[in-house]
């Protein structure tokens, strides 16, 4: 702007007023912009490019300088397909960048779960013959009461360790069968129901509101698991008392379930790390529980999205489509 300034003319004036709206409509549309697909985006650019040119096509008709606006009209038109083809390859390259970090995601879920489940299926079975004897052993009579409660201690120590040791096999198993129709209102207010108690000793309310009735094609088990895994994750977001929020609602045809926290949230970054295997922040974690949940919601032809702010919280939507 500065230098068409300097070229000085009447049509500065003209070039002031078109990008100073352009600036204005791209600033307050930016974040709505990156949202669109390419064809809208394509289109959107069209509309702001061709409105310009309006301005200074009739601008020219004003002043009686007709004959500059066949010249204009050509120009504007090299422009515009120039000013495509940008738009096009930035989103293409865009579009490979994408591609290529859902490959390389991909590629290590595959060998990290294919890993896990072969240890996880070599350490099953001697846990379970290690169950057996202790339980047998805590039959015996001449046991004394503090030997009891050791093998107890053993017993529960174990169960621990198998239900670790069942969700790494669960990261290699396909989990595209049994898919059938579920009241998905039903599973949201269980959950909700069996993660109160767990909530209440860490000083968080659970406050839940959910729309009757609504159901999808999935299966009951995966579906709690999902829900219990971004649940707890959200609890334990908010070790110092807060508020989190369920929401299930239809809407065109689309069912979605908002897991809210108001808990210490999480940066760009984090976010995007999300369901990388082993990816934790607890000194408990094992980092699998959204690994797996984001695999089962996939399965079940859902999609999720994660809005995070670091100190002020996180909301998951799960959504699917309505069956
Ligand atoms: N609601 C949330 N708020 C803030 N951070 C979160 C939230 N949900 C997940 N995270 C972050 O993502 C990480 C991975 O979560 P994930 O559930 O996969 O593993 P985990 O909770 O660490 O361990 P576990 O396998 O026992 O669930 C967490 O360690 C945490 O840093
Ligand atoms: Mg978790």
């Amino acid at each position: 702007m500065l230098i068409r300034f300097m070229m000085g003319g009447e049509g500065f004036y003209v070039v002031f007023v078109n990008y100073s709206l352009t600036c204005a409509v791209l600033i307050f549309m930016g974040n709505k912009i990156e949202s669109f697909h390419k064809k809208n985006k394509l289109v959107f650019v069209s509309i702001v490019f061709w409105a310009n040119t309006l301005i200074v096509i009739l601008t020219l008709l004003f002043k009686n300088q007709s004959s500059q606006v066949s010249f204009m009209l050509i120009f504007y038109t090299i422009t515009w397909i120039c000013l495509m083809m940008v738009v096009l390859i930035i989103e293409n390259i865009n579009q490979q960048i994408a591609i290529r970090e859902k490959l390389q995601r991909d590629e290590k879920l595959n060998v990290v779960s294919q890993l896990a489940a072969s240890v996880a299926h070599e350490v099953r079975n001697p846990l379970t013959s290690v169950r057996g004897f202790l339980q047998l052993m805590s039959d015996g009579e001449n046991l004394l009461e503090s030997q009891k409660s050791y093998i107890k201690i053993a017993l529960n120590e174990l169960d621990h360790a198998q239900s670790i040791i069942n969700d790494y096999l669960s990261l290699a198993k396909p989990h595209t069968e049994e898919l059938s129709f579920i009241n998905i209102s039903e599973e949201v207010k269980k959950t909700v129901e069996l993660m109160k108690s767990y909530s209440n000793i860490q000083n968080i309310t659970i406050e839940s509101n959910i729309q009757d009735s609504l159901y999808i094609k999935g299966n009951k088990g995966e579906m709690k698991q999902v829900l219990v895994n971004i649940i707890k994750n959200g609890i334990e977001a908010m070790n110092t008392g807060g508020i989190l929020t369920v929401h299930t609602f239809e809407n065109d045809g689309v069912i979605s379930i908002e897991i809210i926290d108001n808990g210490k949230g999480m940066t760009k970054s984090q976010v995007k790390k999300l369901g990388t295997p082993f990816y934790t922040t607890k000194e408990k974690g094992t980092g699998v529980g959204l690994t797996i949940s984001f695999q089962l919601i996939q399965a079940m032809k859902g999609k999720v999205t994660v809005q995070s702010e670091p100190g002020k919280g996180t909301t998951f939507t799960i959504q699917f489509p309505s069956a």
